[in-house]
């Protein structure tokens, strides 16, 4: 089949949040070689390449100018090393759907991580995280193409400068390379990871009756929890935590405590801590509060929710009402997680 690089497309379909904007160009991309045409294209009318995987860590403010790249590469590879398997998933590959079909296969690792949106590729960029596992827990590399040579480059994981929901792709390697696809390392036998505090609270009663937890059970309860807790993005668009998690110095944290001694704060390995945005915003009152056609989730204050006709502007209000309001009350600043397009 030809590819079709077309014009005007509209993206509410391609961004979890629902919000209506435009590409001036739009290109599906299955395969590398036509991936270096359309960034031919691009190039030839000095144009920017915007890549979009599964949509669901951006927030579109306006319509993207230049060629959005939609990168539906697709496929799964392995190799057993030693008492370990080393998956490379394909870019476009859906992100929970892999979770599962690696706990189908008995390689272990990713449960903790289950359901959450998106895809392989943009994993590694903001190093997704929940339940006590990030990705860069599992990871061994990745493999991009530069914008600005064409040529294909392998980063291995120190290469990939992971932080708290941080990588080299949003800092100095921001806008220049398009992942083709990431290789995590899993484990043939299961690693259970039950530390985290909600997850520990759902397994008591379970292991009080003397069950057992297998990796099956991990990813299932994960599940469990959120739904109970995050809206589906299909029914409720949403992009999930909207701020990150503010990590606070040692001091400011000793005195909040003390003016807000049920302030949850988590210890860093060096002295700072991490405070959740959740309990922030839930404590300056925006726990389920409405904006017109946005607003806050009634289960969850991270997360920002679109009811149906929001734009981009009337989310981005909001998330500085509560920037302002969090600032105002804690002096802490909250960073906007996902990222802001056009
Ligand atoms: N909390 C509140 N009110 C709220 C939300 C949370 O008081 O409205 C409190 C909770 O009671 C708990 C603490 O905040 O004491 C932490 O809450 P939770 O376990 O729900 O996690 P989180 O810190 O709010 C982070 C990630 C989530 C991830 C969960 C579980 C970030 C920015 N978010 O949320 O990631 O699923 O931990 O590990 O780090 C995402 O990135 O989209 C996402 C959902």
């Amino acid at each position: 089949m030809t590819l079709s690089i077309l014009e005007k497309i509209s993206l509410q379909p391609y961004n979890s949040l629902a919000l209506p904007a435009e590409a001036e160009y739009f290109c599906a991309v299955n395969n590398g070689a036509d991936l270096l045409t359309t960034l031919e294209f691009a190039s030839a009318r000095n144009i920017a390449v915007t890549p979009l995987g599964g949509g669901s860590n951006i927030v579109l403010a306006g319509n993207i100018a230049g060629l959005v790249l939609l990168v539906d590469l697709k496929g799964v590879s392995h190799r057993l090393v030693k008492d370990t398997v080393e998956v490379t998933f394909a870019a476009g590959e859906n992100w929970h759907k892999q979770v599962q079909h690696c706990l189908q296969q008995g390689w272990y690792g990713l449960e903790n991580l289950s359901l959450i949106p998106g895809n392989m590729g943009a994993a590694a960029i903001q190093n997704i995280g929940a339940y006590g596992v990030e990705l860069a827990d599992l990871f061994v590399s990745l493999t991009a193409i530069d914008k600005l040579s064409g040529e294909q480059v392998v980063f291995d994981k120190a290469a990939c400068e992971f932080g708290y929901r941080d990588s080299l792709f949003k800092n100095a390697g921001r806008d220049r390379y398009i992942i083709t696809d990431i290789c995590l390392s899993l484990s043939l036998e299961p690693q259970l990871n039950i530390q985290y505090p909600a997850l520990q609270v759902a397994f008591d009663h379970h292991l009080a009756s003397g069950g057992s937890i297998t990796p099956e059970l991990v990813s299932a309860m994960v599940c469990q929890i959120r739904s109970e807790k995050l809206p589906d993005p299909s029914v409720i668009p949403n992009a999930g935590s909207f701020f990150k998690n503010p990590i606070i110095a040692q001091t400011q944290a000793a005195e909040l405590s003390l003016q807000h001694p049920q302030m949850p704060c988590y210890q860093q390995a060096n002295g700072e801590c991490k405070v959740p945005a959740g309990w922030l915003i839930e404590q300056c009152g925006f726990k389920g509060a409405v904006r017109g056609p946005v607003g806050v989730h009634k289960r969850q204050a991270l997360v920002l929710v679109n009811f149906g006709a929001g734009s981009g502007a009337q989310l981005l209000a909001l998330a500085e009402e509560v920037r302002a309001a969090v600032l105002e009350r804690f002096s802490i600043e909250l960073e906007i997680e996902p990222r802001v397009y056009g």
